[in-house]
């Protein structure tokens, strides 16, 4: 059984991946907007009747529904607004996230948790302290989309598929996120080889601003990509793929850093993560990995006391 807590923009991708993709028979949406999970649920019953897939989707303000669950996807928070930083969401979506890990410990203390609230690796770090689950069960979702981005405009310049590109982005979720594109492949060849410094430029600044970008356009943040991508995860789990992502744990002591969250490449499998890759950084790229990284501590700082043990 799969939870899904937020229905919001990126909540409701995410159940109609979860559907599509046959990740489950049995999906509950939670939200405490009275009325909401319930109408997504309907709607959604109605596409899986449409389309011919057997599952039940249910609809609830009660948490007490997730019992049950091998994976609770949280997808809960204040969304970003145009202009607004990611970081502005840390005080209120902290509380969010608090609550939500209280009622998790409650109700589904074996399930593994994936999450896209942002300021994300900030979130998760909340969500690992406030739940006491092994840091292997507390994932955030965020690389896929970063190093997505990444491979996406590269394939601009490359004039290939982004399959072709095996994208690192590592470090925060945010605009200090760190883009690796010596380490960031075609076939074994790095973009640094097959781009000029210009065009690398252009396509780490794209990738950078991204998010910002979309939500200046079109006046809200990113959801498709979120909420696909977090079923993503949910699969590789579910169907103990043990296959590779770039995710946002909590680390210690890999990279040389600990007690932070940050989006490094993982393996992901039925016990969640299952491996963390630490990557060949030259000097330069680990300097530009700690700064990325300082800024995650920054954001953890300024989380009030109560969230961070
Ligand atoms: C993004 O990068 C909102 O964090 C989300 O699009």
């Amino acid at each position: 059984m799969i939870s899904i807590i937020g229905v919001g923009r990126v909540g409701t991708i995410a159940a109609l991946m979860a559907l599509i993709r046959g990740l489950d028979n049995k999906i509950v949406l939670i939200d405490i907007v009275p009325g909401l999970a319930q109408g997504e649920a309907l709607d959604l019953g109605h596409a899986a009747s449409a389309l011919g897939i057997d599952a039940e989707i249910i609809g609830s303000e009660d948490f007490s529904l997730i019992k049950g669950s091998d994976i609770v996807l949280v997808t809960a928070g204040k969304p970003r607004k145009p202009g607004m930083t990611r970081e502005q969401l840390l005080a209120d979506n902290a509380a969010i996230v608090a609550d939500i890990a209280s009622k998790i410990r409650q109700y589904a203390p074996e399930s593994i948790v994936l999450m896209t609230t942002n300021p994300l690796d900030a979130m998760v770090y909340v969500m690992y302290k406030k739940l006491g689950f092994p840091r292997e069960k507390v994932i955030g979702f965020s690389g896929i989309l970063d190093s997505a981005r990444l491979a996406y405009y590269a394939s601009k310049k490359l004039k290939m598929s982004p399959s072709a590109i095996q994208p690192i982005v590592i470090g925060m979720h945010g605009e200090a996120m760190f883009p690796v594109p010596r380490l960031s492949m075609v076939s074994g060849i790095p973009l640094t080889q097959l781009l000029s410094k210009t065009e690398i430029d252009d396509i780490v600044r794209e990738t950078v601003q991204a998010g910002a970008t979309i939500t200046k356009l079109r006046g809200y943040s990113s959801n498709y990509a979120p909420g696909a991508g977090i079923v993503l995860m949910a699969e590789a789990i579910k169907k103990d793929a043990k296959k590779l992502f770039i995710a946002s744990v909590y680390l210690k002591g890999e990279y040389g850093v600990e007690d932070v969250v940050a989006e490094i490449p993982v393996i992901l499998g039925k016990n969640g993560v299952e491996k963390i890759i630490e990557l060949p950084l030259n000097d330069e790229e680990k300097q530009g990995f700690l700064k990325s990284i300082n800024a995650v501590r920054e954001l953890i700082k300024a989380l009030p006391e109560e969230y961070k043990t």
